[in-house]
């Protein structure tokens, strides 16, 4: 067996379809979509058509969509665009966010913003006691993420997008890790805007958006020629584009059939561990169904990571996307869980081409990496 990938939630595969539908618009459909020729209304037809299949799959309607270069840029447009709009206030978020959800919101304590976090519970789901109080002082904006990056958590947004309107504040849901894995209704979720990402769902790197409730109005980001309604000025990423939409297509014809997949998978997964010695953080929360984020007694999970590595299993320790900081995960620490113990956690998440093989010769390889790790430790002490 060659290297095996079970870290779908750091990024995925290309879809050999996305990138079929990609490559024209790299060769010879290089038109700007600005422009008034063939050659742009051959580009902008075919960002058109994306944004339709993107806004059909989050039951949102086309005009909704701006398009951004990926998750990153859409939170952080949210984040300083209504505060750019809005006099300062008090900004609620989890303290589960991503960080490029968490670093702007923080910045904006500068220019005079309270920066609030709902506390979680030991699974990891905001506590709705918490979030009623935090949102009783004066209205603002609040960002909680759909689902966890980590643990995979899914958090009731449809109930605090609620909390948070009648508080007169403005909602906003990182969705990126919930795209594809679990059905999303853009109205349903009562929020004002909701974040999206291409390469999470089989689609290309650099290319996400912000879905956007226009009856809110936000500075934008970036200025400049006034593309995508005014609110993302630069010249679009054409082929991007039309990957991120074709990406949402497949997403939306098979995610009846892939979530059960990936569910069974990740049971098939966490029974093995059984017999590990293992805790799986945020087990008993409903999860998106892709993601088992675990820690085995005495082992650190950096090590686990590497020694898994060697053995031909790519997974992640800690958030995927901080991974260079040896710092136990925020996410756990807010979840009560102990540093020592954080510092054990791995994340494994599956994908539409895992196998149970590959399953089960990861749950093999772990068992074995494992024994050979506290055989070690247990010569040292
Ligand atoms: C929850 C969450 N939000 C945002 C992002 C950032 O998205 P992008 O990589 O498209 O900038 C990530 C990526 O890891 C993520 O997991």
């Amino acid at each position: 067996m060659s290297h095996v990938y079970l870290d779908h939630n750091a990024t995925t595969p290309l879809d050999e379809r996305v990138l079929s539908a990609m490559l024209p618009f790299l060769r010879e459909h290089y038109g700007n979509a600005s422009s008034r020729h063939e050659f742009g209304t051959q580009a902008r037809r075919a960002v058109e058509v994306a944004r339709e299949q993107v806004a059909a799959l989050v039951g949102a309607v086309p005009a909704q969509v701006v398009f951004t270069s990926g998750g990153t840029e859409a939170n952080n447009a949210f984040i300083k665009g209504a505060a750019g709009m809005l006099q300062p206030a008090q900004m609620v978020i989890s303290a589960l966010e991503h960080p490029c959800v968490a670093k702007p919101a923080a910045e904006l304590v500068r220019a005079g913003w309270k920066l609030r976090k709902f506390a979680t519970d030991g699974d990891g789901r905001v506590n709705a006691a918490d979030a009623a109080a935090a949102l009783a002082g004066p209205a603002g904006v609040v960002s909680v993420m759909l689902a966890n990056n980590e643990t995979g958590v899914i958090q009731d947004v449809a109930v605090l997008g609620e909390q948070a309107r009648a508080a007169g504040a403005w909602m906003h849901t990182d969705a990126v890790q919930a795209l594809g894995k679990i059905a999303i209704d853009f109205t349903e979720l009562n929020v004002h805007a909701m974040t999206l990402s291409a390469h999470k769902i089989y689609g290309p790197k650099g290319v996400g958006a912000l879905v956007l409730d226009k009856r809110i109005e936000l500075r934008p980001l970036l200025s400049g020629g006034g593309h995508e309604q005014g609110m993302r000025s630069g010249t679009e990423n054409v082929a991007g584009i039309v990957g991120f939409g074709v990406a949402c297509e497949i997403a939306a014809s098979r995610q009846h059939e892939l979530a059960p997949r990936l569910a069974a998978l990740r049971e098939r997964f966490e029974r093995g561990l059984d017999s590990l010695d293992a805790t799986v953080f945020g087990a008993a929360a409903p999860r998106i169904p892709n993601t088992s984020y675990f820690a085995l007694d005495g082992i650190d999970g950096e090590t686990l990571v590497v020694e898994l590595d060697k053995a031909g299993f790519a997974v992640a320790s800690g958030a995927a996307c901080s991974s260079a900081s040896t710092e136990p995960s925020a996410t756990l620490l807010a979840m009560g869980v102990a540093p020592d113990r954080a510092r054990g956690a791995v994340r494994l998440s599956v994908g539409a081409a895992t196998t149970s093989e590959e399953i089960d010769a990861f749950l093999q390889a772990l068992a074995k990496t494992a024994g050979r790790l506290r055989q070690l430790t247990a010569m040292a002490v």
